[in-house]
């Protein structure tokens, strides 16, 4: 077995998804469990070069973790011939700036969503990678949760019949700062720093509908700002300028016809659910709700027939009347199964279709029910290329 290094600059991996999902649970898994296996006699091994702005952080996060390279130079770490991939999960504000010195540099390209604050912004950064040559990918995680495989085995097996609609559930309640700390940093409450729910989930909804059921078609999108005062990480009040909860109806092309999806999106929710996000799909022939982990179906031959009597108390549980789905395989973290997809393109050249486009479509998703919103009117969502 022949080892070959692949040395990645890792740009925000102080903040909450660059640290846990992309540096602990991905590249440093990826290391304890000897590097990643490409099957024809080679391991490669990731060798993390730490990037951000404050270097005593940068510096702390490299010892804990046993790692030797760190800087704050981004531009020094991409003019070193020996980093292949630049990757991004900086503030979303941060980010095409970044990206753009890295395609200019010749790396590859792998980064968060959402990739830009705006569908040109978006397009370009796809067409600079095309032009470069660069191979480029964006995070697409939720593809990759038990739950939703386990759904997307039900559609490939043909469980749902023709499928009709698609309820998509999503949020929970972030504190608001004062007398208990909030559990997401507050650029996200901000519009000005790129902060915002759509803008956040539109981009996930996007390719989890287009993968899962068709391409998005239109939207009809209302968004708010429950909440316009919020306090900050150092205890200080800020205005909330962007919306804390999406309210979105999808038309998707779906193989039998369209398919209606809506989904909630709400950090101002409280959560009577099984999980944090979960979606129910209706068929013809059966229906489904998945959520990150678990994944519970009904088929019509076992669909009850519940007749509306508000004087009689309901008789049983409805949801005892569905069937768990079991796993049927191991399922590793989404964000490292997506990090071994998108190195095996880059060193081997295998397929890979979450890329810099991919990720255009979910920015233009976002934009686009932003401004259904705004404009109070359903809009077409037209077809992408560059
Ligand atoms: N795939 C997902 O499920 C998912 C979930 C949450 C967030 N995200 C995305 O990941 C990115 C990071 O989100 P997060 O929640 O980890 O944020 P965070 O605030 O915890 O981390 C932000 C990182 O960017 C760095 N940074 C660079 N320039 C900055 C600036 N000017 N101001 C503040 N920080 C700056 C910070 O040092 C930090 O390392 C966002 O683009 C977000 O949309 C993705």
């Amino acid at each position: 077995m022949t080892r070959r290094t692949i040395r990645i600059a890792m740009n925000g991996v102080t903040g909450r998804m660059g640290y846990r999902q992309h540096l602990v649970r991905s590249i440093l898994a990826l290391r304890e469990q000897g590097g990643l296996d490409l099957g024809d006699g080679e391991v490669l091994w990731p060798e993390p070069v730490l990037v951000g702005r404050r270097e005593h952080a940068l510096r702390a996060l490299a010892q804990r973790h046993g790692l030797t390279e760190w800087s704050t130079d981004l531009d020094a770490v991409l003019a070193d011939e020996r980093t292949e991939v630049y990757f991004d999960a900086q503030v979303t504000a941060a980010r095409p700036d970044a990206l753009k010195r890295a395609v200019a540099a010749g790396k590859h390209v792998y980064t968060e969503k959402p990739t830009a604050s705006g569908t040109a912004g978006a397009l370009e950064l796809a067409r600079l990678a095309r032009d470069a040559g660069v191979k480029h990918g964006v995070v697409q995680d939720k593809l990759f949760l038990p739950g939703l495989l386990k759904l997307k085995r039900l559609i490939d097996g043909g469980f749902f019949g023709r499928i009709l609609s698609v309820r998509g559930e999503f949020g929970y309640w972030v504190f608001e700062g004062d007398w208990q700390e909030a559990q997401r940093p507050s650029w996200n409450y901000r519009a000005e720093d790129g902060g915002g729910i759509a803008v956040d989930m539109f981009p996930h909804w996007e390719y989890v509908l287009h993968e899962l059921f068709g391409p998005v078609t239109s939207v009809t999108a209302q968004v708010a700002t429950h909440l316009p005062e919020r306090w900050d990480e150092h205890g200080k009040p800020y205005a909330a300028t962007a919306d804390d909860a999406a309210y979105g109806i999808f038309t998707l092309a779906g193989p039998d016809g369209p398919v209606t999806a809506q989904i909630n999106s709400s950090w101002t929710v409280r959560v009577h659910r099984d999980e944090l996000v979960e979606f129910q799909v209706d068929g013809t022939h059966g229906s489904a709700v998945a959520g990150l982990r678990g994944c519970r179906a009904q088929h019509r031959s076992a669909t009850p027939k519940p007749v509306w009597n508000p004087d009689l108390p309901a008789t049983g549980s409805f949801r005892d009347q569905w069937q768990e789905i079991p796993d049927n395989a191991d399922f590793d973290n989404g964000f490292k199964a997506q990090w071994e997809l998108f190195l095996r393109h880059v060193v081997r050249d295998e397929p890979y279709r979450w890329d810099l486009l991919a990720g255009a479509r979910g920015v233009q998703l976002a934009e686009l029910g932003l401004r259904s919103s705004a404009e109070g009117r359903r809009l077409d969502v037209p077809e992408l290329s560059l």
